[in-house]
């Protein structure tokens, strides 16, 4: 069996890292979740107050990029790896609508996306890798084997994303939640460095309307239609 590349990239609250997990545990391959790496750098800025709803000190945060050291380390509890923040473990704190407010400004920088894709590309050099986002198959893995491009309704993303904040007790609305989906997206769409968009070789799965296993088998099938052929 040969080690491939999986690159599942989407808009915001697709399932693609429920997905991207799945099919990682399944495989035995190193799963990434690169979203969380920007989202540790936004908890970075919002720490030192570099950034908040009124300012973003965009210069002073390029000039302390070198500080930002990020980790993952494998949780056997959860069965994936957790994020590190120099050191610190930040991955509940990361998922926060606070940090998912701002992390599309800091996910614009180019001198943030420059770095962030060097470490996924080192994460991913030797195979065997899932990694979700929104620019693993245009720009981190050009070249990875399977390229999923994951969609659904604007609301059926804001209510799974309002579901797991209200599951974690986090005090937000539903249109709260949908706003923030639809300015995430926005960004993400028209931002110049890396703009989220289908690579011309991914396949599309909307799945507004599959089950979690459907999906899953889906894209099992996929993954191993390729790992097996010569
Ligand atoms: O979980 P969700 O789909 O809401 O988002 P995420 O994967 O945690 O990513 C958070 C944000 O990071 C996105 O809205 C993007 O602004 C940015 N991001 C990016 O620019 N490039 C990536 N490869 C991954 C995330």
């Amino acid at each position: 069996m040969k080690n491939i590349t999986i690159a599942i990239d989407g808009f915001s609250s697709t399932g693609k890292s429920t997905i991207a997990k799945e099919l990682a545990n399944k495989l035995k391959y190193v799963y990434v979740d690169s979203g969380a790496m920007y989202r540790a750098v936004t908890l970075y800025a919002m720490q030192h107050n570099l950034i908040s709803e009124e300012i973003f000190l965009k210069e002073k945060l390029i000039n302390e990029l070198a500080n930002i050291n990020l980790g993952f380390k494998f949780n056997p509890d959860l069965g994936f790896a957790e994020i590190y923040l120099n050191g610190v473990n930040v991955e509940a704190e990361i998922r926060n609508m606070k940090v998912s407010r701002l992390v599309s400004k800091v996910a614009e920088v180019p001198e943030v996306r420059k770095k962030l894709v060097e470490q996924q590309q080192k994460m991913g050099m030797h195979k065997g890798v899932v990694m979700d986002g929104r620019d693993i198959g245009t720009v981190v893995f050009p070249s990875a084997e399977l390229k999923i491009f994951m969609t659904a309704s604007a609301e059926k993303r804001a209510k799974r994303r309002f579901d797991e904040f209200v599951a974690r007790g986090e005090q937000v609305t539903f249109e709260e939640t949908l706003k923030n989906v639809e300015y995430r997206d926005h960004i993400d769409t028209t931002r110049e460095d890396s703009p989220l968009v289908k690579a011309n070789d991914a396949i599309e799965i909307d799945n507004s309307t599959l089950t979690r296993k459907e999906q899953f088998e889906k894209v099992y099938k996929l993954a191993i239609e390729i790992i097996e052929s010569d």
